[in-house]
């Protein structure tokens, strides 16, 4: 790590379905932080849901109020910021974050991707006549991206609390190998 690296935030990335809000709650409980999640930021700022905005305004606008969002997350501290799955694929943004939070990847199979979102209908990525070929080709292209964290942890064999003990140790970890 650069030694322009404060940690005083930790941001959860990883694709849709990896865990990042329910793990995000449990680590910034644990830690006492503050939890933040860019889709509900964009939510509530706009007035609008993620769905609304891909479908009239498309995805690079999407894009551009995540973009926007990041830039403003430096000023945070002693925060958890959970990630939408593709907001880590714009270099500028895992630049941004990395100046100021340990990056943390919650990696899963496109199997068990599939097993927890298949029942949910929100994400307009996945509203496509083939969703599990679809995981597996934006979780191919996305993979080089996720691997840039700090830390990956693979949340196939466990619990969201297990995966919260991971993620807190790790961040710990972190911080003390910089005092
Ligand atoms: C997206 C993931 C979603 C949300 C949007 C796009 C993606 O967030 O940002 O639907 O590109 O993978 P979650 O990862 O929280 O589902």
């Amino acid at each position: 790590m650069g030694n322009t690296r404060h940690l005083l935030n930790l941001a959860l990335i990883g694709f849709m379905g990896a865990g990042k809000t329910s793990v995000g709650r449990l680590v910034a409980d644990q830690l006492h932080f503050d939890y933040l999640d860019t889709d509900e930021m964009i939510q509530s700022r706009t007035a609008r849901t993620i769905a609304d905005i891909f479908k009239k305004d498309g995805e690079p606008a999407f894009r551009k109020l995540e973009q926007q969002l990041v830039s403003e997350l430096a000023a945070r501290k002693r925060t958890v910021i959970a990630t939408g799955g593709g907001l880590p694929t714009d270099p500028v943004n895992l630049a941004s974050l990395k100046t100021h939070a340990l990056i943390v990847c919650l990696w899963a199979s496109p199997e068990k991707i599939w097993e927890r979102v298949r029942n949910q209908t929100h994400r307009p990525l996945l509203c496509d006549p083939n969703p599990k070929l679809k995981i597996r080709e934006l979780l191919a292209a996305r993979e080089p991206f996720y691997r840039q964290a700090d830390v990956l942890i693979n949340t196939d064999l466990r619990s969201a609390r297990e995966a919260a003990q991971q993620v807190v140790h790790q961040f710990k970890f972190a911080q003390s190998g910089r005092q």
